[in-house]
């Protein structure tokens, strides 16, 4: 009789790549959930649970030992408990004598911490990236890191990829005239990522001047760039409290700009952020579900999109050694 076991060593030997091994922590279940179907499989068994006094409990269950694992864990709030998730994910994994241990993080927090601005900083963004490593990690999948060089804080693999092709598609959608659409970056170190995005569009490209005189406190000051009887899509990476797009969105309508709208990747949303949309001249704000949002009680006009099948595709031609940048026409991009 063939048992379990002696199946499983038998499918081994046929196909050495075995099959994808999915495991999610508790940051974005439903992300999780979704990148699972997308590639027809299910989340491997995991126990994952609180002390009484806050610390954090993992067990997985089923043998993984020689086997290439996903961990599926953005890095939202609560920022630092789900860092210290994933890092006791990896370590659980780790010492199951897993082959290879990938973290899937869609969302990279303390990303914005990526250099010093002025004396006696930390570099946090490096930070997470040796803790990481240390724990155990062989590899990380990112989303739209804030910056590109975040990658090399690791030593470890670093696949990149970018929601820019969902959000550029839904635009499309809108059918706006794009001799009359100009795509606006909210700052200037968002303008090679706006710029991208408005070459997808074939749209003009507008900036604005935002300065940061106070901690998470953002003032949009003058447009470079003709808006005036244009619609506007503002692209960003990170929406936090709004700040940026609320600001830049009046100053755009004082500049005379027709309809605005917004992309971003991370919809991180704290405190007044839901508010401010609300309240600015905004017609549509287009998020995707790097990281969860109460979608039950959303306004209207924020709409969040899926990233999962853009995952699924991102995983599974890792584990099959297959090209990422092709799937996004990197190259291309990056001839500019
Ligand atoms: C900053 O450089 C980022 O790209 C975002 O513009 C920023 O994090 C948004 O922050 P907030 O929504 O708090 O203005």
């Amino acid at each position: 009789m063939i048992t379990d076991e002696v199946y499983e060593k038998l499918k081994r030997e046929i196909n050495p790549t075995h099959d994808i091994k999915l495991f999610a922590g508790r940051s974005n279940p439903k992300l999780a959930q979704e990148v699972a179907e997308a590639l027809g499989t299910t989340l491997g068994p995991m126990i994952v649970k609180d002390f009484a006094d806050g610390e954090i409990y993992v067990q997985v269950k089923d043998s993984v030992r020689g086997d290439d694992i996903f961990i599926i864990q953005p890095l939202c709030k609560p920022v630092n408990q789900n860092l210290m998730e994933l890092l006791i994910i990896i370590d659980a994994f780790k010492r199951a004598s897993a082959k290879s241990i990938t973290a899937v993080i869609p969302y990279y927090g303390y990303a914005r911490q990526d250099r010093k601005t002025s004396g006696r900083e930390a570099i946090t963004a490096k930070l997470v990236a040796d803790l990481l490593t240390t724990a155990g990690c062989n590899r990380v999948l990112a989303m739209d890191l804030h910056t590109g060089q975040i990658q090399g804080f690791f030593n470890i693999l670093v696949d990149h990829i970018f929601a820019t092709s969902i959000l550029v598609n839904y635009i499309r959608t809108l059918n706006l005239d794009t001799d009359n659409l100009v795509a606006v970056s909210p700052d200037t170190g968002g303008v090679q990522r706006t710029r991208h995005f408005s070459k997808d569009l074939g749209c003009s490209l507008a900036i604005i001047d935002k300065r940061r005189d106070k901690h998470n406190e953002a003032i949009a000051n003058c447009v470079i760039g003709d808006v005036k009887g244009k619609n506007c899509v503002m692209f960003d990476d990170i929406i936090d409290t709004a700040g940026s797009i609320a600001g830049a969105a009046n100053l755009l309508k004082q500049e005379g700009a027709k309809d605005i709208y917004v992309c971003a990747v991370h919809p991180v949303f704290s405190g007044p952020a839901i508010q401010r949309l609300i309240d600015a001249p905004i017609k549509e704000v287009i998020v995707t579900n790097t990281i969860p949002l109460d979608t039950e009680n959303l306004p209207s006009k924020i709409k969040q999109l899926s990233v999962a099948g853009l995952l699924g595709q991102a995983i599974s031609r890792i584990h099959d050694d297959e090209s990422i940048s092709s799937l996004f026409g990197f190259e291309k991009k990056m001839t500019v």
